[in-house]
């Protein structure tokens, strides 16, 4: 593929996987693509977990599942996330960011209304929607042939200081490689994110990868091939949407948006 078309095509993953494992090869040239990425000093502060061990898969499964039942049924996603929804066609044509609530699981899409309500919370926790997407979280997660852990090397990561934010950023470059190399090799990926937002459970994926105590984990994916008809899962919380250049590009100063091509 031309690398512009691959940047093109490059995104993430909502629905299931094929079954087939990740080839051998396609798991180095992964990781290989990563270590490709720039990095502070060419200190390489990533470390990676490729995960295919079946047993070891069913528990981060389980463990997202339950998270994201959690998150639901407390609120919590709600809460946190909210500043990212948009409500009308005309705000999200305006913004050109975030994610459309009308692309919402169908078993919310009744709720849509009073989502971000008291009421509307005890109403999809009375209708048992935080199970359901829980159970469809979990089953996606173990359906992926492979999960790879993303760590940081405590040594160069150290929040607060310029190191921690140089290996965050050498980390990103990393990551956008295997993402990128996924596209090329007719796979998909998407962050597996729930287990992170409650503390006792990404302590309980620590656990489960003997995360070592001079590294720092940061996040964990789910990986695989990418069947030619892609359904749209009841969770889709990507979307297209785009910026215009005008809104986050500037020349010469930040007081000059750059314009915006004719007719976009
Ligand atoms: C730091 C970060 C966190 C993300 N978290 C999640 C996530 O928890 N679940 C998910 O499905 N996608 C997640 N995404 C993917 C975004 O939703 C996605 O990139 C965005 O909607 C644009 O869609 P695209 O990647 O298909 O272009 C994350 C992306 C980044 C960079």
């Amino acid at each position: 593929m031309e690398f512009l078309e691959v940047l093109k095509r490059r995104r993430t993953t909502n629905g299931p996987f094929l079954p087939d494992p990740v080839s051998a090869e396609h798991q180095r040239v992964l990781v290989e693509a990563a270590a490709m990425a720039p990095s502070h000093f060419n200190s390489q502060p990533w470390r990676f977990v490729l995960v295919d061990d079946r047993e070891k898969i069913e528990e981060v499964a389980s463990i997202s599942g339950e998270s994201m039942t959690r998150l639901m049924e407390e609120g919590t996603f709600w809460k946190r996330y909210r500043p990212y929804f948009r409500f009308s066609e005309k705000e999200m044509e305006e913004r050109r960011d975030g994610i459309f609530i009308d692309q919402m699981p169908s078993v919310l899409k009744p709720f849509r209304k009073q989502i971000f309500s008291n009421t509307g919370q005890a109403v999809m926790n009375r209708f048992g929607v935080p199970k359901t997407l829980g159970e469809d979280n979990r089953k996606l997660v173990a359906g992926s042939p492979l999960l790879l852990a993303v760590l940081l090397d405590k040594a160069e990561y150290r929040p607060g200081e310029l190191s921690g934010f140089y290996s965050v950023f050498g980390m990103g470059a990393a990551v956008e490689n295997i993402w990128l190399t996924t596209t090329e090799l007719g796979m998909g990926i998407q962050f597996v994110s729930t287990p992170m937002e409650i503390l006792e459970n990404w302590d309980r994926i620590h656990r489960l990868l003997e995360v070592p105590d001079d590294l720092e984990l940061m996040a964990v994916y789910r990986l695989g091939y990418v069947p030619e008809d892609q359904r749209r899962p009841t969770i889709d919380w990507s979307s297209r949407q785009r910026k215009r250049l005008s809104q986050y590009v500037f020349r010469n100063s930040c007081a000059t948006p750059e314009q915006d091509p004719e007719g976009r």
